[in-house]
Formats: C-alpha cells, structure tokens, sequence
C-alpha cells in the first residue's frame, strides 16, 4: 500500500499514523478540523524527538517519518488512499457519521476499517459504501511497541478484504490474531471484565490501588497492574467497552462497576486528564486512594 489514511489523530489515531509512517508508507492524519490532526501531528514529532534524545532513531530517519505523515482538514485528499483507517472516540453514533462521510471519497478497489475496541463490525459495515470491503483493525496501544493487531471480519468482509488487511498487518511488523465478531473479540473481551473487576475490588476496599496493581504486576508479572493500564487506556474508553459488552450479551457479569461510572462522571479520565486512578500532575503517578 502506497497511501493510508488515519481518521482520529488521538491516542490510537497518532500512534497508528507514526507506525504506519516507521514502515515506509505514506499517512494522511485526519480528525474533526485541521487544527487537531496538526496536534496529533506535533505528538508524533514530539514522541520521535524522544526516541531520537534516547538513540533509538536518528534525526534524519526522524525526519523522513514526519515527512510522510500529512496532516488533513477533510476527507477529500483520502480518495489516493487504498486503505482508510478509522480511529475516532470509541462512539457508534461518531463512527458512523465518519464511515458515511469518508466512505463518499473512498476509492472503488480500497478497504474501510474501523479500529473499534468492541462495536459490531458487522452492524457498522452498513454505514460504509461496500460491506465486503470494511473490516476490524484493532490495534493496541502504544501501537509502535505492541506487537498484536486483531482482524475481524465481519459477516460480509470478503476473503480479499480480509486477506489484504493481514498482509498489511503483518508488514507493520505486528503479528495478527483473526477473530470473529463477537463482543469484545478476543483480546478486550478478556481484559476489560479483568479491569472492571479490579475496580469493583477497589470499590469493596479490598485493598488499596497501589496493592492491586502490585498484586498483578508481581503476581501476573503483566507489566502494568489493571488500574494503572485502566488510567492508560482511558477510563471512558474502558466504560465504553464495558457498556458494549454488557449491551450486546445481556450478561451481568459485565456490569460496569459503580466506581468507574463515578470516576468517568468526575471527569476522572486517566492519564489524558491527568487523573484517574492515580494523580499525574507531579513527575510520579501517585494513587488517590
Ligand atoms: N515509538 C517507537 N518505540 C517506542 C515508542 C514509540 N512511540 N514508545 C516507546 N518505544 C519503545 C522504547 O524505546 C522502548 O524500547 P526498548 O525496550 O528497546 O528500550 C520500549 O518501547 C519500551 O518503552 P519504555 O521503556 O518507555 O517503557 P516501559 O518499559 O516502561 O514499557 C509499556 C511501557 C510498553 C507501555 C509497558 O508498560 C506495557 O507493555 N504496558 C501494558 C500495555 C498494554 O497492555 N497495552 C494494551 C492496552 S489494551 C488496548 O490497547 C486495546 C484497546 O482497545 C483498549
């Protein structure tokens, strides 16, 4: 692919961009006005200019991934894209809009995808001009250092669609787990009811923040304990997917817990608004309770 698009220049949408800009392919990194896909773009730069300041890159490699990544106001300039991927605010009623309006510009042979930790594949594929040619692209953050993407097809992918995404996939250096679309697909579906859970323990006073995470990180050995990577990945994202969860099976086991509904009510968001479960305004997160 020699054009990718990226819609949503966030967190995942800027991280999406720059791993994809690492693999020599050019990005246009759009988001709701021109002024926001800049900022996602000063992200990247910034991001790179640490990896440059800590020898991972050198300024000029730096240099030519910026230059492949352009930063966009609309979707037009998107019809040279062969694959558009979309990474907005993990809302259905947001998602479908973008797949009605990019979809007027998408090229007859190009692929739409969708970066959605949890909706339907199969339910927003209607929202885009052909359902053979959308499909799930699930990356995880950070996405230049994680190394899984989840593909999911869904009822009407066709087999090209799904067989072109992996290859794109796999040419970005990830590794590709394809699951069907369920709720969650595989990934989410296992983690969030594990974070959901941690904060019920927290909200029964089971034990305080800083001992749930070390419980896991010491004895899981994951690398970050469920509150810390709740803050990391959004509180209002891990409610979202909860909520879908919940939604599409019925099961109670799913339930957002009562102190996430708080803590996102609150504005407590995690570390893009510097508070969640922990406090991030000093040089160390510190845990508010
Ligand atoms: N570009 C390229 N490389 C980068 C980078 C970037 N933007 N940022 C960091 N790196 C590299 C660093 O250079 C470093 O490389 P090295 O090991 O060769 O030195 C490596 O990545 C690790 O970076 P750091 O040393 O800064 O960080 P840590 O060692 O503290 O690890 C972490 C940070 C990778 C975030 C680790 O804590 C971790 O794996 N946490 C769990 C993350 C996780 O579970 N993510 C999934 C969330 S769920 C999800 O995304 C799905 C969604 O739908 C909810």
């Amino acid at each position: 692919m020699q054009t990718v698009a990226v819609i949503g220049a966030g967190q995942m949408g800027t991280g999406i961009a720059q791993t994809i800009a690492q693999h020599g392919i050019k990005v246009l990194l759009s988001d709701v006005d021109l002024a926001r896909a800049e900022a996602g773009f000063a992200g990247i730069d910034k991001a790179l200019g640490k990896l440059v300041g800590r020898g991972k890159f050198d300024p000029a490699e730096a240099e030519a991934i910026l230059a492949r990544i352009t930063p966009v106001g609309d979707y037009a300039p998107m019809a040279q894209a062969a694959l558009i991927i979309e990474a907005a605010t993990e809302r259905e009623e947001i998602k479908k809009v973008i797949f009605e309006a990019a979809g007027k510009v998408l090229a007859t042979d190009a692929i739409m995808a969708s970066n959605t930790s949890s909706i339907p594949i199969t339910r927003m594929a209607n929202h885009s001009p052909d359902p053979a040619r959308f499909i799930g692209l699930h990356f995880f953050n950070p996405v230049p250092v994680m190394g899984l993407i989840e593909v999911i097809p869904g009822l009407a992918t066709s087999k090209e669609t799904t067989e072109r995404v992996t290859a794109f996939a796999e040419a970005l250096g990830k590794q590709v787990v394809l699951s069907q679309d369920e709720p969650g697909f595989v990934v989410n579906r296992i983690l969030l009811p594990m974070i959901n859970e941690a904060v019920f323990v927290l909200g029964q006073s089971t034990a305080s923040i800083a001992d749930i995470d070390k419980g896991c990180r010491l004895g899981l050995n994951h690398p970050m304990g469920p509150l810390e990577l709740a803050d990391f990945v959004g509180l209002d994202t891990c409610f979202e997917i909860i909520k879908v969860l919940y939604a599409t099976t019925g099961d109670s086991k799913y339930r957002p817990a009562p102190l996430l509904v708080k803590y996102v009510e609150a504005g407590w968001l995690g570390r893009k608004s510097g508070r969640g479960f922990y406090d991030y305004s000093g040089e160390a997160p510190v845990p508010t309770r």
